[in-house]
């Protein structure tokens, strides 16, 4: 496996991210026009399919599937949706990558919206991105000044649309559904599937909406091909806590998670004893030192816990979140999620009762089990496992 592979970020801190001269003398750009000259909308989604991209927002869904679902559609009104949310405590991949590569990933936004056959496309970006928002911003005028985007792209019969929408940071916005309300200008909080996007999304029209580092990996897959792709495909790792190489990794995809932390990530911080690993952010597993032998998933952030951290401050980290980002729509996650956070204070004080022990259990069978979307499921994850693998409780 060839560990030294970069594809989205080859050129950080090499090129200016506001001149696109400089993106079009490393190659830039030259993914579109092969798609205009040289492709169609249907060779290109072939040669993402071909690829094996999966989503890089969590769920991992094949991108060259969910692109077919929506292309299928007769419907002529189609959207494209970057989603850079991002509003996860410690993960902050999309926003380098808007930062440091804004017209890679707006080559790959209008690529992909193309295929799916949509004309018009837009960024649903997290509201605290103010920088990223400036960048992308710039980024879209000077695509436009060189008719890379707009009306009949390179004198072609494609025309297209970019527009960025910022939301107000909210996590369950993130969630596809809640970001089309919330781009529909309604209260961010998500619908009942099915209908999926792919066939009633933004508007109630077909829609794609896919992670901004599963978009970045598109001119790649366009130039090189699917194949090509799939013998090389990576992954953005964030690494943090007490790990010495802390920040954004880029490394093949399938790695292991001790090969992450203890190579990539230069091991243990000087001084400092592995307990676990919390991997996939916020709503991610913890994973003890004999069970790294498995490959990273979700959004690919791990936060390295050594033995002298408190865990009670981790408790009231996860579960003060999580009630704060509810919803409210359903009572299981906005209750649930409250009183897993008022047992959490009750712990750090000394105060646990036996009946909040036992309710403890009671809330995360609910939480895993009836609430209405994901984020309820989420907020169970790291307690359930600071349970039965770090024995809280006892
Ligand atoms: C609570 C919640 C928050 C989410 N937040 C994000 C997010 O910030 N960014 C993202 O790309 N996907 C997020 N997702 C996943 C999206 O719903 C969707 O699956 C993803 O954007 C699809 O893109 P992909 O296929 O390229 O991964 C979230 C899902 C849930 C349930
Ligand atoms: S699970 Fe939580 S975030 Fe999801 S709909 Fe219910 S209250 Fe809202």
């Amino acid at each position: 496996m060839q560990k030294n592979i970069k594809i989205i970020t080859e050129y950080w801190g090499r090129i200016d991210p506001l001149k696109i001269e400089d993106y079009l003398n490393v190659g830039g750009y030259v993914a579109l026009k092969k798609f205009i000259k040289e492709m169609n909308p249907g060779k290109a989604l072939e040669e993402v399919k071909l690829s094996g991209l999966c989503g890089r927002g969590g769920a991992g869904f094949l991108t060259g599937k969910k692109w077919e679902m929506v292309a299928e559609q007769k419907s002529k009104e189609k959207y494209f949706i970057c989603n850079l949310d991002e509003s996860e405590p410690g993960v902050y991949k999309d926003r380098l990558i808007a930062e440091n590569s804004p017209h890679l990933l707006l080559e790959g936004i209008i690529i992909s919206t193309l295929t799916i056959g949509a004309k018009k496309a837009c960024i649903y970006l997290n509201g605290n991105y103010e920088k990223a928002r400036e960048i992308l911003g710039q980024a879209i005028s000077q695509a436009l000044e060189n008719n890379l985007l707009g009306k009949k792209i390179l004198g072609s019969e494609f025309s297209l649309e970019v527009e960025i929408f910022s939301g107000a940071g909210a996590y369950v916005c993130g969630e596809e559904t809640a970001l089309i309300n919330s781009i529909e200008g309604r209260r961010g909080e998500p619908k009942i599937r099915p209908p999926y996007p792919t066939e009633c999304g933004l508007f109630g029209k077909p829609t794609a909406v896919n992670n901004a580092e599963t978009i970045a990996n598109i001119p790649y897959i366009i130039q090189n091909g699917g194949e090509k792709y799939l013998e090389c495909a990576t992954k953005l790792f964030v690494l943090g806590g007490s790990i010495k190489n802390r920040g954004v990794i880029e490394a093949p995809i399938g790695l292991m998670m001790r090969e992450v932390i203890f190579e990539l990530g230069g091991g243990m911080s000087a001084g400092k004893e592995f307990w676990f690993a919390q991997v996939g952010g916020a709503a991610g597993k913890l994973y003890l030192e004999k069970e790294l032998d498995a490959p990273v998933l979700g959004s690919g952030a791990i936060l390295v816990v050594d033995k002298l951290a408190d865990i009670h401050d981790l408790l009231l980290s996860w579960t003060g979140f999580f009630r704060r980002e509810s919803c409210g729509k359903c009572v299981p996650c906005r209750e649930g999620t409250f009183r897993l956070n008022e047992i959490a204070e009750r712990l750090a004080d000394g105060e646990i009762s036996d009946r909040d022990k036992e309710a403890v259990l009671d809330i995360l069978w609910t939480l895993e089990n009836t609430t209405f979307c994901p984020l309820g499921k989420f907020a169970a994850v790291a307690v359930r496992d600071a349970v039965e693998k770090l024995e809280i409780l006892k």
